[in-house]
């Protein structure tokens, strides 16, 4: 199944049938309107392929021994600069918790969009909160899930105070498309990426939701076996690295100024002036390359266009996206499609390297 739909090319030719045959066709017509349906869920079709063939096709697992709480944090990071100021970020993190062999790209990415989702569940405000414990679970939790490895887990809880989920709505959200938002502008993909991204690190998820009084996502990750790392005294921070940055940037001012400053501090710095530069040079260089600052906006492909398009050439690859505004709409979809960060223009110089150096370093 996963290699048939590793050869369907990504679903375009399932989404131009539609738009062609609509041509000619009367306005509103009742014909129009289904084959508007059609051409919609072909375009959510191509998404699907798209996100499977990166789940699946090219080998993308990259396993290593992983601080969960490190992880997390890196997100909160994130999520604290994008989420509403009505918004609190709580977070119980145990310092007792143990590693986890796991994909740091993947895993980044499924507790993004775990809380990417609360926070769009509470768009009057509330509280989220971010839990990490180590759990032996009983017989009953192996009784319900049959396939995962006996012995000890560490979980990850994220908690939202929004207006919850009947049961209904709780049985239909792992499925693939499923979203009670806008159809236009949602894939529906989060969960069932979040889904199979836990099943492929051995590992389960439980919801808890009622409607009116939030919901509970815990995700369950088979602790690594070996012993846990001894606390590492306070880290220097350095702004310094010897990595490969290629900035995607219309603006030479821009590029050229951040790259010699980057190259001060040790970094080699290529520079693209647009997205379809960008992807000719990461063909080129794949191996190379080490982290993307990516614009958003550009002229020909856009930021967006550029990072989906990178994203199938190198999955897993770091990409810090650079706009102008604060965050809006599409960095946000960026990011719980697997951006690493992002950064608001103007910015200051170090605050770019720290953010390089962290994403980096949780790489
Ligand atoms: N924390 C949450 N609170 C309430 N509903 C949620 C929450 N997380 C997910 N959902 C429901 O699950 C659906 C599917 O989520 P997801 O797969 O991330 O797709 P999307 O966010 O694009 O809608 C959402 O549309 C929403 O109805
Ligand atoms: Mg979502």
């Amino acid at each position: 199944m996963t290699e048939r739909l590793c050869q369907l090319s990504g679903g375009e030719a399932l989404s131009c049938g539609p738009s062609l045959l609509k041509k000619g066709m009367e306005k509103g017509s009742s014909k129009i309107v289904d084959l508007e349906s059609i051409e919609r869920l072909s375009l959510r079709g191509a998404n699907l392929t798209k996100a499977l063939m990166a789940f699946s096709c090219k080998g993308i697992y990259y396993p290593r021994v992983l601080s969960v709480n490190r992880l997390l944090e890196s997100v909160i990071k994130v999520i604290g600069q994008t989420a509403g100021i009505d918004i609190k970020i709580k977070t119980e993190l145990s310092q007792e918790v143990a590693e986890i062999i796991g994909d740091d790209g993947q895993l980044y990415q499924t507790i993004m969009n775990l809380c990417l989702n609360a926070c769009e569940a509470m768009p009057e405000g509330g509280t989220m909160t971010v839990k990490t414990a180590e759990v032996k679970p009983e017989e009953g939790f192996f009784m319900v899930h049959p396939g995962l490895r006996k012995g000890r887990y560490v979980s990850i809880s994220v908690s939202d105070t929004g207006g919850g989920m009947d049961a209904e709505t709780t049985e239909h959200i792992f499925e693939p498309f499923f979203t009670t938002h806008s159809l236009a502008e949602r894939p529906g993909l989060g969960l069932s990426m979040v889904s199979s991204v836990v099943e492929g690190h051995g590992g389960c998820i439980d919801v808890e939701s009622e409607t009116g009084k939030g919901s509970t996502f815990t995700i369950y990750l088979p602790a690594a076996r070996e012993k846990k790392r001894e606390a590492t005294p306070e880290q220097v921070v350095t702004l310094k690295g010897n990595e490969t940055i290629m900035i995607v940037d219309n603006d030479k001012d821009f590029r050229k100024s951040t790259a010699r400053w980057l190259n001060e501090l040790g970094y080699a710095v290529l520079e693209t002036q647009s997205g379809e530069d960008a992807l000719h040079l990461l063909e080129d260089k794949k191996d190379d390359i080490d982290i993307v600052l990516l614009n958003m906006l550009m002229e020909g492909l856009s930021g967006e266009e550029t990072f989906m398009k990178m994203r199938d050439m190198v999955p897993g690859l770091a990409v810090i996206i650079c706009t102008g505004y604060s965050i809006d709409n599409g960095a946000r979809q960026l990011l719980a499609e697997g951006a690493r960060d992002f950064i608001q223009k103007p910015f200051e110089h170090d605050s770019l390297a720290r953010k390089i150096r962290q994403v980096l370093d949780n790489h």
